[in-house]
């Protein structure tokens, strides 16, 4: 089937579920800017509310982590005038398209997701219903807008195929070439931002501990601090890629200064291999501190005047609902719904 007839756009998101990391921002915040800022694709970004309460979340909590979010996409460069900046809950065509997507995707799918196998762990169970359909609901984020590239962690990779599948069954089962079969967007040196602690284990706002991540609200102390701690191994850096295979740790730390100076890993070594972590570390935390600072100020900023963040999402919604309704009406349209009668 022709996939041509599809104008470039972007779709993202990330879910308000805690603060943001450097793994969030390396990962995603940062590409996502980048690919506003070519000025190729039609970008919008989104704050996955609805993802967010497929476990429990305090609501009042849950409404700040929102609007910290929205302050950090901001922050980080995403402009609501060039891209459209929404909260996921105020599109209700995502939760609608998501519906559909439930009776299209099979359970046999859903059932192999790791993401689900990790999170729902030995008490499935007790799990809730809509952690079971996650992946469906982001199908339903991307699809609704006819989005072709969808920016991403390595995390995000297993749920993305399986968008794909979504969109190609329901093409299939409806004899039609309605919707994109989606390009997974998962590029640079920090696809997966490694924990401090740990080299072999993601860097995530969950882990119990908070040396094993930097958090975006951290201040420049804090951000020296872990990294001075960060593990590491006694060998110095070697001056190629190669030399890293075996070693998570400064792989992961050489991964992190690539990607925050915008530099190749092997640019990285030409100038920092034979480098002890003495002095190494020292330079990625200046680099850190030097990125997230006037980050982490503006977020803190933006935070100040919850009324104006609360304008942009709305606006934000507006500007989404004209490309969403559409689809969604279309949508409905092909399987069959009768539509309302005009007024
Ligand atoms: P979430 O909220 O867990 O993470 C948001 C984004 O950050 C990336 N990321 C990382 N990248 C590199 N290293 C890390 N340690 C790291 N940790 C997180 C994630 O890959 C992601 O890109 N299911 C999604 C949210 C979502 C979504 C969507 C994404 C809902 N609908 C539609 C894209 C399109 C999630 O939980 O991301």
């Amino acid at each position: 089937m022709s996939q041509t007839r599809f104008a470039p756009r972007v779709f993202s998101g990330i879910q308000p579920s805690g603060g943001l990391t450097l793994g969030n921002y390396l990962g995603a915040l940062k590409r996502f800017v980048d690919m506003q800022d070519t000025g190729d694709f039609e970008t919008i970004y989104c704050m996955v509310d609805l993802h967010a309460i497929t476990v429990w979340q305090d609501p009042e909590k849950l409404r700040h982590n929102t609007r910290e979010l929205a302050a950090g996409f901001i922050a980080s460069g995403i402009d609501p005038e060039k891209s459209v900046l929404i909260n996921q809950s105020q599109v209700p065509e995502h939760a609608q398209l998501g519906w559909v997507f439930n009776c299209v995707a099979r359970m046999g799918w859903m059932g192999r997701m790791t993401q689900w196998k990790d999170k729902a762990g030995k008490n499935a169970e007790k799990a809730s219903l809509g952690l079971f359909a996650y992946p469906s609901l982001m199908a339903a984020d991307i699809l609704v807008y006819h989005a072709t590239h969808v920016p991403v962690g390595e995390d995000q990779k297993q749920h993305l195929e399986l968008t794909r599948d979504i969109a190609t069954k329901f093409n299939h089962d409806y004899g039609v070439d309605f919707f994109p079969i989606t390009e997974p967007v998962i590029e640079g040196a920090a696809t997966r931002v490694m924990s401090l602690r740990d080299g072999s284990k993601k860097m995530s706002k969950s882990d119990p501990s908070d040396a094993s991540r930097i958090n975006m609200t951290d201040d420049a102390d804090t951000i020296a601090k872990k990294i001075r701690k960060a593990k590491t191994d006694p060998e110095a850096l070697p001056s190629e890629a190669d030399g890293l295979k075996d070693r998570p740790e400064a792989r992961n730390l050489v991964n992190i200064y690539a990607a925050m100076a915008n530099m190749s890993v092997d640019q990285v070594l030409a100038e920092h291999g034979g480098a002890q972590f003495g002095t190494f570390k020292p330079a990625l935390a200046d680099l850190a501190v030097a990125h997230l600072a006037p980050i982490s100020t503006e977020m803190a900023r933006l935070m100040d005047d919850t009324a104006e963040i609360d304008r942009i999402l709305a606006r934000g919604a507006e500007r989404a609902r004209a490309i969403t309704a559409p689809i969604l009406k279309q949508t409905y349209e092909i399987i069959g719904m009768v539509a309302p009668v005009e007024a």
